[in-house]
């Protein structure tokens, strides 16, 4: 092993050391991000939560342990952990993964060398949890996950390849995750759906479906928890969660459509310009109340250095889990009304005066979560503007 000048870090309860090195990025002789800390002080919730909903002990597999930070984390911070197993196919990565374990006098946690995908097929059925955290997308690994996870596990998905997912690059979305994107201003929700989405697919072919318990779309990835349910009859039902979002670039209404194979309008039935879809991805809910309660809970149970924007992030999530699919943001509608934005409360107020459902969203300080329709927000607008 090449002698490197050695770096310690200390997140949460954990000490871990790897080689330093000047840039975060793929090329480092073992990755270490700490702009994903938040990332895994919330992996730490997430997996705590489902043990305790679980009662009983789990096992984990980190798939792309990388330092290892991760499965050393999980094993040394959540409680009713039994067996951890750190995977990586760099031999360096295996070297740092078992020098961290040592360090932080861990027991029951094994280092693995394989790909991914291998190892996922070598290991059918003896994970609880599944956490998968690539380089960029997760896409070439769902399908080895959906053959490995068992009934009633948690699957846990991180992607950094955005500028996929929310439609920049729309090809590369098309190839990766078989499904349409388009920019927008809400398009950080469309990529979390069109992920999920593509998840359910993956998963369906082994009459397995999923649950989304909580999701978010932070700094420069997407990141999912999902449990994993099996039968064929519920997997069928699942997927009536597949459908289409289409969206008026000219008047900025959009409608979802249900179904794989479902009919699409052409024209915005607003103001007649021509429709852009997005799909097939996940309509069904991305948000679970119970689940990040549990999480806001756990909390105060645990050493977590991202405390403070942790819980702002999940007291955020927690008020969309019951508002319905993509969010208006208000400074593009009063762009499009030239008109000035009036306080963003005042907004929220007015809608709700009006009997419609109006939350605000983490995807963006000035989203607004509603089921009303783009010409009830425009009046709105223009009344708080002629007051
Ligand atoms: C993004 S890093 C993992 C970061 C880590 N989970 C963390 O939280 O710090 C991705 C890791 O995957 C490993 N890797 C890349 N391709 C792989 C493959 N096909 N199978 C297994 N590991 C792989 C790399 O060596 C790298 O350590």
């Amino acid at each position: 092993m090449e002698e490197y000048k050695i770096k310690r870090v200390e997140e949460g309860l954990t000490t871990i050391e790897f080689p330093e090195f000047d840039k975060v990025s793929s090329a480092a002789p073992v990755f270490y991000n700490p702009h994903m800390e938040m990332n895994r002080d919330l992996s730490i919730l997430a997996i705590q939560v489902f043990q305790k909903q679980q009662n009983r002990e789990i096992n984990i597999c980190d798939l792309f342990g990388g330092s290892g930070i991760r499965g050393v984390r999980y094993k040394n911070e959540i409680d009713g952990i039994g067996e951890v197993f750190i995977n990586d196919i760099s031999e360096t990565a295996n070297h740092y993964e078992r020098h961290n374990i040592e360090l932080n006098n861990l027991d029951n946690v094994g280092v693995y060398q394989h790909d991914a995908s291998m190892f996922l097929r070598m290991k059918r059925g003896e994970f609880d949890v599944i956490d998968i955290d690539p380089f960029g997308t997760p896409s070439p690994f769902l399908d080895s996950a959906g053959y490995c996870a068992r009934r009633d596990s948690l699957l846990c998905v991180t992607a950094t390849d955005t500028s996929a997912l929310c439609g920049t690059y729309v090809e590369p979305c098309i190839r990766k995750y078989n499904s349409k994107p388009y920019k927008s201003e809400y398009c950080h929700e469309t990529g979390i759906r069109i992920l999920a989405g593509f998840v359910a697919l993956t998963l369906s072919k082994y009459a397995k479906f999923i649950e989304v318990k909580m999701s978010h779309s932070t700094e420069h990835y997407m990141r999912l928890y999902l449990e994993v349910k099996k039968g064929s009859r519920k997997t069928d039902a699942s997927l009536n969660n597949i459908g289409y979002i289409s969206h008026c670039r000219n008047c900025l209404h959009r409608q979802i459509r249900p179904g794989l194979a479902a009919s699409a309008d052409e024209v915005c039935p607003v103001c007649g310009q021509k429709l852009i879809h997005a799909g097939p991805l996940w309509l069904g809910n991305i948000q679970d109340k119970t689940f990040i309660e549990g999480m806001i809970e756990e909390v105060d149970n645990k050493k977590i250095n991202s405390e403070k924007e942790a819980l702002k992030l999940l007291n955020k999530c927690l008020v969309e889990c019951e508002a319905p699919p993509t969010f208006y943001d208000v400074h593009s509608i009063c762009k499009l009304l030239k008109l000035s934005a009036p306080k963003f409360d005042l907004i929220l107020e007015e809608l709700d005066k009006k009997g419609f459902k109006a939350v605000k969203t983490h995807y963006n300080p000035l989203g607004i979560k509603s089921d009303a329709g783009i010409e009830d927000i425009k009046d709105i607008l223009i009344d708080l503007n002629s007051e």
